[in-house]
């Protein structure tokens, strides 16, 4: 059957690295934004996709694709914050004993806060959805991700110690939390390089959605687009590593 939308799913799967149409993939702050593409551009690859958010009742992005997807779609609700949540879904994915070949770990938020105007409230906000957040998501799910997986976090050159990007913007705290989430990434390596899972930090690039703003480079098309690919390529020998969507590595 030649030329079938089966044939034609498996191989953009296969183009993304997919090993098949049938590849189950997990996305965080999937309503919006850079998740949301995630979510779309895998249904789009013949994957089963588990999009979890906040507050599923008012993603109607998510609820189109349930419409046009069906049962490749299931959405669960999600607050990475709250330990209780984490703890409900994973037990409601182990029941429903799903595995998972791909999570990608992009809940996230930034706060704008220049220097003289920290605050608690805002520093902690951040540390606790894009590094405790992203932790505990990932510990949670470990024991449902395949031999031979990927954990995709989604980074940002802001937390590069070494380029220290944009030293007068009022982003310390994302840049500091960024910075935490990358050593999540490498620890996350450790534990689960025993399965072979593939641990890796990427950062996007500058992309228009809420958190990136109008201004910014790309569009999130081009950028899950690229992030996909480089997932594709991605091997064990990666793991522990902080890349660019063009899968280059991106200094610490
Ligand atoms: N856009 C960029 O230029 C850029 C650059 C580098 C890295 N990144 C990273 O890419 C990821 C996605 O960014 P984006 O640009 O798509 O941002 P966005 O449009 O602001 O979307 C953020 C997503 O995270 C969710 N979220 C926030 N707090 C959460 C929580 N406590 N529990 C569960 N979900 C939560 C949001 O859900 P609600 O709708 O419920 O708030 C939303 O779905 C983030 O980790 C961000 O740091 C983005």
């Amino acid at each position: 059957m030649a030329g079938s939308e089966v044939d034609k799913r498996a191989s953009a799967g296969e183009a993304l690295g997919m090993s098949s149409a049938c590849e189950r993939v997990f996305v965080s702050g999937a309503n919006r934004g850079i998740g949301l593409e995630f979510v779309r551009r895998c249904l789009e690859t013949g994957a089963v996709v588990t999009a979890a958010c906040r507050e599923p009742d008012e993603a109607a992005d998510l609820r189109a694709l349930r419409d046009e997807f069906g049962t490749s779609l299931v959405v669960e609700r999600l607050d990475v914050t709250s330990e209780e949540s984490i703890a409900g879904l994973a037990r409601r994915l182990a029941e429903a004993r799903v595995r998972f070949d791909l999570l990608v770990s992009n809940a996230g938020v930034c706060e704008r806060e220049g220097f003289g105007e920290w605050t608690m409230a805002a520093l902690m906000d951040q540390l606790c959805v894009n590094v405790a957040g992203a932790a505990l998501l990932c510990q949670a799910l470990a024991p449902m991700l395949n031999e031979g997986g990927k954990v995709v976090q989604l980074g940002s050159r802001m937390g590069s110690l070494e380029l220290n990007l944009n030293g007068a913007a009022p982003v310390d705290g994302y840049s500091i939390s960024k910075a935490g989430l990358n050593m999540v990434t490498r620890r996350l390596a450790n534990h689960l390089a025993e399965r072979r899972v593939c641990v890796v930090s990427m950062s996007p690039g500058w992309v228009r959605t809420e958190m990136g703003g109008e201004q910014a480079d790309l569009s999130v098309e081009d950028a899950v687009g690229a992030m996909l690919a480089a997932i594709g390529r991605l091997g064990f020998e990666d793991s522990g590593s902080f890349l660019g969507s063009d899968g280059c590595v991106v200094p610490w």
